[in-house]
């Protein structure tokens, strides 16, 4: 055996080993291998075929894309038409036509037709022709007659075999499908194209067609088209005696059909089919516009003929559409919990998917300007499932001479403040640069009814001080009647002003008096998550909480100290420091405590967050301009090197005022040197730099040898799992405990879990906990545990 033909079989095996795979997972939805196995053989097939040139075939697997970029598309002409369906939208357009097939067939009284039930996808219709098994060509349907020649870009579709498996196939074969993107495909599109700054599309009908009509193959590839069969163009003869079983063959030589496929027999079990696909469309992975009823005898389809360019002996049974067209009439501002005034989209009414929309996001004033929307023009508006309806697109060839552009108002609607545009702030490579951000905000703040109620609303919420029985409404008048002007103000309500309230008896009035102030001690976390900090949500409340140990800390710490927290980015460091920062904030956080709210668990900074300054750190903080992380790290090993203790800002400033130290500093080119040079002599910098350096040691934070490992707290990198339901407190408290004590609480079990607390009702978790071994506490064992730490729970 010559070295050339065990390459052959290796590569004819390889080829053979994919294309099953291919098959199982494409068409049986059955997976055979994990998707590294997949790949592995992907990749030693092609490292043989570049070895063998010779040895390609264009069927080969690996040859999806090949050629490239044409100018235009050929032009093909079905030899049978494609023709499109005649539509049924109400159930008794259905009923009708199959009254019509019954008459056409001249079937004996009460007896049925059997029909064939499949989705009717919301994609592009293609022809594939197979000439002795070989993939030759792809086609667009065009006009019915004439198509567009796309076989370079149907041959990128994954599920599109290039070879037909198996045997018994026509020499010419020419099938009839989809081509389609799912819903998870389109979105990962479409953010990979927002994210590349490329254009988005408006659906997955929409990214279909685009995604095929490309005229490099190349980015066809790249997009995650599907086909699914569901028709036979040209054949030499029938391939089976119903429409079904010829999709069957289709299948078995490896043709993706859909799963949905179903034979019935007669109209109203074809009903029951709609009304089943109908209940289903949501939760199906693709879009579809309706379901497509087939008589399935193909004598029959004989029989019955065409009429125009439409079959008799099919029809399609549409969903009421999920997009209509209707006119914007005008564009409101709504104002958030943040102040962040977005634009509502008021329209004329319309019947969307059987629900009368008459406003619809527009999310923010980029959105605006993307959609390129007036007020005044005609958009297309979609809603799919229980999602809030979107304004998709301008129909712009509408558009009325006396369109208005969308304004963003100068004033807040609600309180009459400033609006003002954020601004976006970017800090990297060492250059601080700004940029218009999308959102508007109305400076109200807590003077803003719309804020106000906003913030009351997330202050008093579950996850926040959790004040049972206030209610949006409750909030709502007590804003309104202007007994409430800020959350402190909940804690100085008496009897009398609840009374007053409409809905309030004795027994409800003392009951929320009672419900607020036993809320009058929360956790840090919840406290800081309560203060609704834009940006910052309860897993960042828990984490400042957690690693600064006080509100003090929390309040009067440095953007950039806050940056030294894992997930804290220059954004959200700002925006903390901002808020404590502004005046109104600090006096309702004085008169929150000024009515008695205490928080409960403060105490010293988190070993954790002690740990982890390191000088290099502090200096890449700084963003001196060329000095990047490893030019920071140089530097402060070239200071570190100079000090006969712990080096720091002094050090560091001193080496930069060192013209021959800083000279022979490595890893930093002369660009950098001067950068730092310059950066030291402005006083501003360096004092701002000391400052930083003064808050991390006054915070107890140091650096180089003085780590110390975590020591902080008891249950410190411990894993705990809470499963079943707890009696004298709720999980979220459990959680809360368990974190304070410092360690993690996990959803899952694992054999890193430290220990397991299960309540009555716990099942597959302390199943795995048993068998893993773990330990495992009831509620009691659980209660003493935390007894142990010094923790109490009050009774639930
Ligand atoms: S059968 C002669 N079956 O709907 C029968 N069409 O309005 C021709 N479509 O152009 C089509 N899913 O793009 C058929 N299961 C399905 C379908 C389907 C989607 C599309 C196809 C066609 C259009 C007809």
């Amino acid at each position: 055996m010559t070295d050339a033909q065990t390459a052959a079989e290796r590569i004819a095996q390889l080829r053979s080993d994919l294309d099953a795979h291919n098959y199982r997972y494409y068409v049986l939805d059955e997976p055979s291998v994990p998707d590294a196995e997949y790949d592995r053989l992907f990749r030693s097939l092609q490292a043989l075929e570049a070895e063998h040139p010779e040895l390609v075939t264009p069927d080969s697997p690996t040859q999806r894309v090949g050629g490239a970029a044409s100018s235009a598309f050929g032009v093909v002409r079905h030899e049978i038409p494609m023709l499109s369906l005649g539509n049924a939208f109400e159930e008794d357009d259905l009923r009708e036509f199959d009254r019509r097939v019954r008459e056409g067939l001249d079937l004996p009284a009460g007896s049925e037709a059997a029909y064939s039930c499949e989705p009717k996808l919301d994609g592009l219709a293609v022809s594939l022709l197979y000439e002795n098994g070989h993939l030759v060509r792809g086609a667009t349907r065009g006009d019915g007659s004439t198509g567009e020649d796309i076989s370079a870009n149907v041959r990128t579709i994954r599920n599109v075999p290039l070879k037909l498996r198996s045997e018994g196939w026509p020499e010419v074969l020419e099938v009839r499908g989809e081509v389609y993107m799912s819903k998870a495909g389109f979105e990962r599109l479409n953010a990979a194209q927002a994210e590349a700054g490329g254009k988005t599309f408006a659906n997955p009908r929409n990214a279909a067609a685009g995604s095929l009509r490309q005229l490099d193959p190349k980015i066809t590839a790249g997009r995650p088209l599907e086909f699914c069969c569901y028709g036979i163009g040209r054949v030499p003869a029938p391939l089976a005696a119903t429409h079904t079983a010829s999709l069957e063959r289709l299948k078995d030589w490896g043709l993706p059909i859909s799963r949905e496929l179903r034979r019935v027999q007669g109209a109203e079990a074809c009903l029951d089919y709609y009304r089943d696909i109908g209940a289903r469309r949501a939760s199906l992975a693709y879009e579809i516009d309706g379901v497509v009823f087939k008589v399935n005898d193909i004598g029959q389809q004989r029989e019955l003929g065409f009429r125009a360019r439409e079959p008799r002996w099919a029809i399609a049974h549409k969903f009421p559409a999920s997009e209509e067209l209707t006119e914007l009439l005008d564009v409101e501002f709504q104002v958030g919990r943040t102040g962040a005034v977005t634009p509502v989209a008021r329209l004329k009414p319309v019947q969307v998917a059987g629900v009368t929309v008459s406003n619809a996001t527009l999310h923010n004033m980029d959105e605006v300007a993307r959609l390129g929307v007036m007020i005044g023009d005609t958009v297309i508006i979609r809603r799919a499932g229980d999602v809030i309806p979107q304004v998709m697109q301008v129909v712009t060839e509408r558009r009325p001479a006396d369109a208005r552009p969308v304004q963003v108002p100068t004033h807040c609607p609600v309180c009459g403040s400033d609006v003002e545009r954020t601004q976006l702030v970017k800090r990297s490579k060492g250059r601080e640069s700004f940029s218009e951000g999308a959102v508007y905000r109305c400076v109200g703040r807590l003077a803003c009814q719309a804020q106000l109620k906003q913030a009351i609303i997330h202050f008093v919420s579950r996850r926040a001080m959790d004040i049972e029985g206030l209610g949006d409404k409750i909030v709502e008048q007590l804003v309104d009647k202007g007994l409430v002007k800020s959350p402190a103000d909940l804690y100085t309500l008496t009897y009398d002003d609840v009374f007053a309230l409409e809905g309030f008896a004795e027994v409800s009035s003392n009951n929320l008096l009672a419900s607020i102030a036993s809320s009058k001690r929360p956790t840090l976390a919840r406290f800081i998550f309560a203060l609704g900090i834009p940006d910052v949500g309860e897993e960042t409340a828990k984490l400042l909480a957690r690693t600064l140990g006080s509100l003090e800390r929390i309040e009067r710490a440095l953007p950039e100290v806050l940056t030294y927290l894992p997930d804290v980015g220059a954004e959200v460091a700002y925006e903390i420091h901002n808020f404590f920062e502004a005046e109104h904030n600090r006096e309702v956080i004085a008169q929150l405590r000024a009515n008695g709210v205490e928080l409960q668990d403060e105490g010293e900074l988190h070993a954790e967050f002690a740990a982890c300054a390191s000088l290099a750190a502090l200096i890449d903080k700084l963003n001196i301009p060329f000095v990047a992380a490893t030019g920071a790290k140089k530097l402060a090993e070239k200071a570190a090197g100079r000090a006969t203790g712990a080096a720091g800002i002094a050090e560091v400033k001193a080496l930069a005022g060192d013209w021959l130290d800083l000279s022979t500093t490595k890893g930093l080119n002369e660009r950098a040197r001067q950068s730092i040079r310059d950066w030291f002599a402005v006083a501003d910098h360096a004092r701002r730099a000391e400052a930083i350096e003064a808050q991390l040691r006054d915070f107890g934070m140091h650096w180089q040898s003085e780590r110390k490992t975590a020591e902080g707290l008891p249950l410190a990198g411990q894993t705990w799992v809470l499963t079943g339901t707890l009696e004298a407190m709720s999980r979220d408290v459990a959680k809360d405990r368990l974190e304070a004590l410092g360690a993690k609480v996990a959803g899952s079990v694992s054999a890193r879990t430290t220990c397991v607390v299960a309540g009555p009702g716990a099942g597959s978790k302390l199943a795995k906990a048993e068998e893993l071994g773990l330990r495992v506490l009831d509620e009691a064992a659980f209660l003493d545990a935390l007894r142990g730490y010094g923790v109490t729970v009050d009774p639930a």
